[in-house]
């Protein structure tokens, strides 16, 4: 029996257990999953504080949902008359329904808020700057995209929250002078949210938006690896310095290990304790007072709220174009790999007062909006 197991684990581990030094080199370079690392790494990058793994945990994230994903597609009906219904069938006649629905809806959220932070750590240690400007333009369209796979599944549960949540979204869409009446005739299919919108979310968030990611991340993951790693403070040494650099194995991978157990523990006790909300079903009759966009647009609909041009289309639009651009203009290389060197304290602070005014925005749009969005001086 032991003979079997060994054999079993001699066919992954076609190096035998990493051990050794050797083996440990080996194994990172013969693995298919391992080799997307270098076989030594920079001690510097191995810190807590050199990435605060926001991107690693954006990809388990990223892995997570899609399995749980997978589980709840076994169930869901796409169609105004059964999508609701499905929803409360997760909880009487689906083996782990409801945890399975929490664990996705809070991992969701949680990727498109660790996505963000992993973009504002690139941006502060300068990690968009050459050679890594192409893969900071993936990111970027990664972050839109991850945007664009949390709004097509809020409206799949067909509940009041959802219907409206994405009517008010897409309404931001047409506000878009020129493009955005056909782009969002386009993404609605009708004029109105109903059932040709339901089937084409639906496609969008379980088929095309998830190949466009796990694509995009391929390339982002290829990328890091082929511009010679995180960037970092302290340079590659030269050869001869070469037993400063550390085996990835273990060092890296046993880091990375306890990230994923982590995560895993704190997401399955959120999902056990706090129950992702399901109201009554959709009513295309009934508005609530305010309507809301889910929470990452709230922002942006606090802005429309002053002027639906300047706020819900300008501001988004040329945000979303100077972070592409941005690393093709700002070409100076002092100071890279640190949070606030003195090189780049103006670029963080022009960056901290925007993401501060966005998420100030958020907040307001949030907490402090009521009936026909009247400010509220408590928290709603
Ligand atoms: C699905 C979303 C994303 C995933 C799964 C992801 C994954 C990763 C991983 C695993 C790394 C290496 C470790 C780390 O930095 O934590 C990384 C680095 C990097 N990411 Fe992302 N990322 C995503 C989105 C983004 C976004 C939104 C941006 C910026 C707009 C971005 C820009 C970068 C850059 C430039 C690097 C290299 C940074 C450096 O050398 O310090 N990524 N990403």
């Amino acid at each position: 029996m032991r003979d079997f197991f060994r054999r079993i684990r001699d066919s992954v581990f076609r190096v035998g257990w990493p051990e050794d030094e050797r083996r440990a080199l080996m194994a990172m370079r013969s693995s298919f999953l391992l080799h997307i690392h270098a076989a030594k790494v920079r001690p510097a990058s191995l810190r807590a504080t050199a990435t605060w793994g926001l991107g690693l945990l954006s990809l388990f994230l990223f892995g997570s949902l899609v399995i749980t994903g997978v589980y709840l597609m076994f169930y869901y009906v796409p169609h105004p008359d059964a999508a609701w219904r499905s929803m409360k069938d997760l909880a009487f006649v689906v083996p782990f329904g409801v945890v399975t629905r929490n664990l996705h809806r809070w991992g969701a959220h949680a990727m498109v808020a660790l996505v963000l932070l992993h973009m504002g750590r690139v941006f502060l240690t300068g990690g968009y700057k050459a050679p890594r400007e192409a893969n900071w333009v993936a990111g970027v369209l990664l972050a839109i995209l991850t945007l664009g796979l949390s709004f097509t599944g809020y409206l799949l549960p067909w509940d009041q929250l959802a219907y409206w949540a994405v009517t008010v979204g897409s309404k931001m869409v047409a506000s878009v002078p020129g493009l955005g009446p056909p782009a969002a005739l386009l993404l609605l299919g009708d004029h109105t949210v109903g059932e040709a919108a339901l089937l084409r979310f639906y496609v969008l968030h379980c088929v095309v938006l998830p190949l466009a990611v796990a694509g995009l991340v391929a390339f982002h993951l290829y990328r890091v690896r082929k511009d010679g790693g995180l960037v970092t403070s302290e340079h590659a040494p030269a050869p001869a310095e070469g037993p400063r650099l550390l085996p990835a194995w273990p060092h890296l991978i046993y880091r990375e290990l306890a990230l994923l157990g982590g995560l895993v523990v704190a997401l399955l006790l959120l999902s056990m304790v706090v129950d992702a909300p399901l109201e009554p079903q959709a009513d295309p009759t009934r508005t609530p007072n305010p309507a809301k966009a889910p929470w990452y647009f709230l922002g942006i609909q606090e802005l429309a709220h002053y002027s639906a041009f300047w706020g819900g289309v300008f501001i988004p639009a040329a945000t979303i174009g100077v972070l592409l651009v941005l690393p093709y203009v700002d070409r100076h290389d002092q100071g890279l790999g640190r949070y606030w060197p003195k090189e780049r304290r103006t670029a963080n602070s022009v960056f901290l007062l925007i993401a501060a005014f966005f998420v100030t925005e958020t907040v307001i749009g949030t907490f402090f909006r009521g009936p026909a969005w009247a400010l509220m001086w408590w928290p709603g």
